[in-house]
């Protein structure tokens, strides 16, 4: 068992019956989504909402029941993983493109626990270089609004010769801080931005970090 897959296989055991699950996307999201599709083959009875094209793909593999956001006020419970993963729990998320539908489901969760292999605890935020989701539309000016307020490199992604566009139909631009000394502050600047549609900062919304390592044990952090 990898540290990936100790992490996922941990989270899944706070799944009960009756519950309404937020599906995580990523290759540790993916180790829960398996172990949560064992159970339901197994007869416990849950329904979710994915985070990703691919995590619902996966969940209709294992024939988890899933649902649409008016079926439910609120979720009991949501997994994702993480990019990094500061002390007090603040995260980096969007190395996959699904930042938007994830923070979305996250702060809609009564729980929200990140999953994680050690190497992505960190003491400060920021060597994962910062997804940032954009409006199409005039795409070039957001860039330049942000290169003007902050003096650090920006990289459009991109998926062959054209740019990335995330589940939302939006483009994605990565922003390499370096160090990010207040990620609260930082995130509420982003987030009054027009033409920023999200980022990949999560501050104060995780309650619950499983820690995965390479011999199969987890930690867990509340
Ligand atoms: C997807 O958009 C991300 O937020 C993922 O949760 C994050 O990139 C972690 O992915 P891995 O589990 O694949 O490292």
């Amino acid at each position: 068992m990898n540290a990936k897959q100790a992490a996922g296989y941990r989270a899944a055991e706070w799944v009960k019956d009756g519950m309404t699950v937020g599906l995580g996307t990523g290759s540790t999201a993916y180790y829960a989504i398996e172990k949560i599709g064992e159970r339901v083959g197994n007869g416990l009875r849950i329904r979710a909402i994915a985070t990703s094209n691919a995590s619902e793909e996966l969940a209709k593999k294992y024939q988890i029941p899933l649902i649409q956001a008016g079926d439910v006020d609120m979720l009991d419970l949501a997994i994702d993983g993480a990019d990094e993963v500061d002390p007090q729990m603040a995260l980096i998320k969007g190395g996959g493109g699904a930042l938007l539908r994830e923070k979305l489901v996250a702060i809609n969760s009564d729980r929200f626990i990140v999953i994680a292999d050690q190497g992505k605890m960190v003491s400060n935020l920021g060597r994962f270089k910062l997804p940032i989701e954009l409006v199409p539309f005039c795409y070039e000016w957001t860039l330049r609004e942000l290169k003007s307020r902050y003096d650090v490199p920006f990289e459009l992604r991109m998926q062959g010769d054209q740019l990335y566009v995330t589940d939302n139909g939006n483009y994605i631009v990565d922003a390499a801080f370096g160090q990010i000394a207040d990620p609260a502050r930082l995130s509420e600047e982003l987030k009054a931005m027009t033409g920023i549609v999200e980022h990949g900062l999560f501050v104060g919304i995780a309650q619950t970090v499983v820690i995965g390592y390479e011999d199969g044990r987890t930690e867990i952090k509340e």
